[in-house]
């Protein structure tokens, strides 16, 4: 072999060796960087509280992600399994928060919403066992089992109902009254029907009579299925109406094309027709066809349209006030 060739080779065999060399320095390096790069990220100060109260590191991680405007209060609140599905519902509050979970202990029927707004609405209260005195009288006032007006409140605005319209002399609020004849005549031109007022405005003193009259007819139990105690009537309220066709009681209204009428056109005077059936259990009353109560069109509209309660559309509006 000449020189030249062996130093050919030579060289050839050093480039082989540094590129072998090169290899394994940089598989080297990215071995070691591998090692570091997945560094677990810290969970933060407020996570492990989350975690010490008993959330999974997943659920302490998304409420302090998703809820951090509500860092205290979760944190004073006691362990929930399913925080994240009460955090969702759009009517849940803090301050009821134990009461939910008391309530849903008691009706594992009612899926969490419902847990939420019946809540929401004192539906853990039995009727008139968790009194709130109204001290907003405007439109939207709700009485009910729960919410109490004054015993010496009355509306300032309440004006006649003209004659003809009624059975007797009442009164009622100057909104609702002009709402009220508005709706009369459009039935009367619309549909050629007609309809009398035969109860409006009545005192705290006149609704306690009218209910002593039922408890002593038929038993406080039956008196309270469709009669308000003094103090929990909308009719003191005088935005609310019973109307009456020629010919029928009170309860045969729905019988009426009267009735039919007004279940479809009320809204677009502003009124509800306040007792439905099939809403006992949030209203605390049997249907009332004939009862109409005025909380103005857009009121009336959405409630509705979304085939709501009234207690349920106050405490949608309460709550988004918050
Ligand atoms: N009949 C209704 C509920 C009232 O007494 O106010
Ligand atoms: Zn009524």
């Amino acid at each position: 072999m000449s020189k030249s060739t062996i130093r050919t080779l030579w060289i050839a065999v050093c480039v082989v060796a540094l590129f072998i060399a090169g290899i394994y320095a940089v598989s080297r390096t990215t071995k070691t960087t591998a090692v570091v790069l997945p560094d677990e990220p810290k969970q933060s100060e407020l996570q492990k509280q989350y975690v010490a109260k008993g959330y999974t590191d997943e659920v302490a991680a998304l409420l302090e992600k998703n809820y951090s405007q509500d860092s205290s209060q979760l944190l004073s609140i006691s362990y929930t399994p399913n925080i994240l599905d009460y955090l969702q519902q759009p009517y849940f509050r803090f301050a009821n928060y134990d009461r939910y979970l008391e309530y849903s202990r008691k009706h594992p029927e009612y899926p969490i919403a419902q847990v939420v707004n019946r809540t929401n609405m004192y539906l853990d209260y039995d009727f008139y066992a968790h009194d709130i005195a109204v001290d907003d009288y405007s439109i939207l006032v709700l009485a009910n089992k729960y919410y109490r007006l004054g015993e010496s409140y009355v509306p300032k605005d309440l004006v006649d109902i003209p004659s003809n319209l009624s059975t007797y002399a009442m009164k009622g609020r100057r909104e609702a009254v002009a709402a009220l004849e508005t709706l009369i005549s459009s039935m009367k031109s619309e549909a050629d029907l007609t309809v009398r007022v035969t109860s409006a405005y009545r005192s705290y003193s006149y609704q306690n009579s009218l209910y002593n009259t039922y408890v002593n007819a038929s038993g406080e139990a039956a008196a309270d299925a469709l009669s308000a105690r003094p103090g929990y009537s909308e009719h003191q309220t005088g935005l609310a109406f019973d109307l009456l066709a020629s010919g029928y009681t009170l309860e045969n209204f729905y019988k009426t094309p009267q009735s039919q009428w007004v279940s479809e056109n009320a809204y677009r005077f502003g009124f509800i027709i306040r007792y439905q059936e099939g809403k006992t259990d949030i209203t605390g009353y049997s249907k009332e066809e004939w009862h109409l109560r005025y909380v103005g069109i857009d009121a009336a509209t959405y409630i509705t349209s979304h085939d709501l309660t009234f207690e349920e559309y106050y405490m949608m509006n309460e709550v988004n006030e918050q």
